[in-house]
């Protein structure tokens, strides 16, 4: 018996197992132009054959300004779609599910000329730029490069979009009193920019298609939001049409700064808070690759997914041995069988 290795689903989204692979940046677009190359595909397939249920691609820009660095993905273009295809058509293959996380890096996009932010208050640290106060038409054009960039993440067949909220990121940075300033209506609702972004994408997915929303759960620096805040959030995004929430925390700010709490588990407890406030199905990550603390995330019902990053980095195989473990049969490849039986 298992809790991990039990299937669930969400909308049309059947997944076999309730690991997800997080998304985890690799800054290894070499040309510059936001494809996805043999090392996007042969970093996602490999977790695909190690048995997840749902690959979720690194943070993916929805704009070249949108970048955190010059080597990140990007999805701001059609030559994008038969790159992310490649990836999709072989996960799916391999048994996995896929779905994309998309962003804009906004205050911390480290190598665009004028990086854009809500206010403009700089992101502490040597390489940063101080941003640009976005315009309300300018906030309109970002919303709309999500919606592009959503439909493009349908046109290659992505099973879930994740929109990135979290880690002081664009979305989030509107999210937080720390960096939103505005007198406008972007500043009275922090939840507007989020929300208009989240109607704008659902428009370009298929009804039954998920909506995912990375959000930071708390705000470690002096004045940033606490957990009440980010479930008020999240309750005008669940309402707006996201059907999980992927719930992590901090990023705001204050490089160096320690983050409370590091040790195995650390975000569990508002995993549970989201489960408990917003009644829909959320995502708990965090040093969650000890099999038995991931098997008692999801018994006890502290959430219905977990993701592991670096675990994952460590062992692509990281699910098939979790099921070796718990004395489990083990889903590996046929190619492989002899190593698991
Ligand atoms: C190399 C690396 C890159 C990351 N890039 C992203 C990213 O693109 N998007 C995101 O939301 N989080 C990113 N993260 C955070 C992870 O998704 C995850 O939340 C964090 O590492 C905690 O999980 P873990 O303890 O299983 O590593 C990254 C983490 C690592 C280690």
């Amino acid at each position: 018996m298992s809790n991990v290795f039990t299937p669930f689903s969400v909308k049309s989204l059947e997944l076999k197992n309730r690991v997800v692979m997080a998304p985890m940046c690799q800054y290894s677009v070499t040309a510059k132009d936001g494809i996805p190359n043999d090392w996007h595909f042969t970093h996602y397939t490999s977790r695909a054959v190690g048995g997840v249920g749902l690959v979720i691609v690194e943070m993916t820009d929805v704009e070249p300004d949108g970048r955190i660095t010059d080597y990140d993905l990007g999805i701001w273009s059609d030559d994008h779609v038969a790159p992310f295809r490649k990836i999709v058509d072989a996960c799916h293959q391999h048994g996995a599910k896929i779905g994309i996380q998309i962003a804009h890096a906004g205050r911390k996009a480290e190598d665009a000329p004028t990086p854009v932010a809500p206010s403009a208050i700089k992101f502490e640290g040597p390489q940063y730029k101080e941003p640009k106060e976005l315009s309300v038409a300018e906030i309109e054009r970002i919303v709309e490069s999500f919606a592009a960039g959503a439909r493009r993440a349908v046109a290659a067949g992505f099973d879930v979009i994740e929109l990135h909220g979290a880690h002081g990121y664009l979305i989030h940075q509107f999210q937080s009193p720390l960096t939103n300033r505005r007198t406008d209506e972007y500043g009275k609702d922090l939840s507007k920019f989020g929300v208009e972004i989240i109607r704008a994408v659902k428009r370009e997915m298929p009804s039954d298609m998920p909506l995912f929303l990375r959000i930071s759960a708390v705000e470690y620096a002096d004045g940033g939001y606490s957990l009440d805040h980010a479930i008020d959030i999240a309750k005008a995004y669940r309402d707006a049409g996201v059907d999980v929430f992927h719930v992590s925390s901090g990023g705001e700010g204050r490089p160096g700064q320690r983050v409370p709490g590091n040790f195995p588990g650390y975000q569990v407890p508002f995993a549970r808070a989201f489960r408990e406030a917003l009644g829909v199905p959320v995502i708990a990550v965090g040093m969650l690759d000890d099999v038995a603390l991931a098997e008692s995330v999801i018994g006890n019902g502290d959430a219905d997914l977990i993701a592991i990053a670096r675990g994952l980095l460590r062992d692509p195989y990281w699910a098939l041995h979790a099921q070796q473990q718990l004395g489990l049969e083990v889903a590996s490849p046929k190619q492989y069988g002899r190593a698991f039986s």
